[in-house]
């Protein structure tokens, strides 16, 4: 099945985002909309696995797994125990809500997963209220402790900024991931859904001016081809992810499965190959990295998430994972 997966643009994909479903607990308002239903024909395990299988054949070696909320698949942990065990496959990271973490935070790191990327873009309960619709702050923050206590290599405390919202927060959003051995990330709001984003350039500044000292640094090793940026602040490392004001395509080396499994090569892009109903219809392993590598040669070259209107052609961020 090798050689390994380029596009057009010459970028070589590593690494997969597997949307496990398209269901969650929340309604985040950047993300959902109010109406989502979420659909009943998801991959099973043994279609994860094998996907990640064909995958891994080409090249990709890093894994995450996102939602909706992926914690709330009855069968979650057999999905990363099945993935964590394919040939080739270093690394099983889970972006999540946190607000299932206080159960499976241990069972999970002995499934395999070796990082989590975790939700938290407020301490404050009518804030949360507000963003999440209906989540419970007091679930997802004893579910970040319970993460920081189960050995995991690495952990991430990711926050949407809203202006208006919760962008009066950051200071204290990054002494809560430094307090618990976490990086904190600031993430540049994409029009998936409502609010105004923050320019990176701008918190930065804020920060500085409060007396905070910030210096950049290569960040975490190992990690230097994702979107994040990172700076060194006194307490730890804090990133900053800015799709609209520091485009990262150029360096991009993911590609997506969404929840109903089709292949979509751009976070900002269309749906492509439908891997699911091909292994449906019986393809064989090498239909299937055909599959992939033809939808690969037609990878934008990147999103256009800062042109007018670019909103209204996206599908909601909830059936792709981010
Ligand atoms: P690491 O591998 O730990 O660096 O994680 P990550 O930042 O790639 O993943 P995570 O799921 O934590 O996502 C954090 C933010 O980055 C979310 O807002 C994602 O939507 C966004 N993001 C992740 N990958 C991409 C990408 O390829 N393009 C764009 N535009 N945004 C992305
Ligand atoms: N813009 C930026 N990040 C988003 N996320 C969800 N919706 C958006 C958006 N519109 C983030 C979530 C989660 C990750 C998967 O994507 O907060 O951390
Ligand atoms: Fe890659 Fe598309 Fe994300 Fe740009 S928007 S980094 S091309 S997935």
């Amino acid at each position: 099945l090798s050689p390994p997966l380029k596009d057009a643009q010459g970028r070589t994909m590593t690494y997969l985002r597997l949307s496990v479903t398209d269901r969650c607990n929340f309604r985040c308002t950047y993300c959902s909309p109010a109406s989502w239903g979420g659909k009943k024909d998801l991959l099973s395990p043994e279609e994860f696995e094998r996907i990640v299988s064909v995958f891994a054949a080409m090249g990709i070696r890093r894994v995450r797994l996102t939602g909706g909320e992926p914690l709330i698949r009855p069968d979650i942990l057999e999905v990363a125990r099945r993935i964590a065990a394919v040939p080739g496959i270093g690394h099983v990271a889970i972006t999540t809500n946190a607000s299932h973490l206080a159960r499976l935070a241990g069972p999970l790191r002995e499934a395999g997963v070796s990082q989590l990327n975790i939700s938290l873009d407020t301490l404050s309960e009518a804030t949360f209220r507000r963003i999440s619709k209906q989540g419970d702050l007091a679930s997802v923050l004893a579910g970040i402790d319970a993460a920081a206590a189960a050995g995991y290599a690495s952990l991430k405390l990711n926050v949407v900024v809203m202006r208006g919202v919760n962008d009066d927060e950051v200071p204290q959003l990054i002494a809560h991931a430094h307090a618990r051995g976490m990086t904190p990330r600031f993430i540049e709001l994409m029009p998936f859904g409502q609010g105004t984003p923050v320019p990176t350039a701008e918190l930065v500044e804020k920060l500085r001016a409060g007396g905070l000292p910030l210096v950049e640094d290569e960040g975490p090793q190992g990690l230097a081809a994702g979107p994040a940026r990172y700076w060194r602040a006194p307490g730890g490392l804090v990133g900053f992810i800015s799709p609209l004001t520091q485009n990262f395509c150029g360096g991009c080396n993911r590609v997506r499965v969404a929840s109903n499994g089709d292949l979509r090569s751009c976070l900002g892009g269309r749906a492509q190959a439908p891997l699911h109903a091909l292994i449906r219809g019986g393809a064989t392993d090498e239909e299937l990295a055909l599959a992939i590598r033809q939808a690969l040669g037609d990878k934008p070259e990147g999103h256009r998430f800062t042109e007018p209107g670019a909103a209204a052609a996206l599908l909601p961020m909830m059936g792709i994972g981010g």
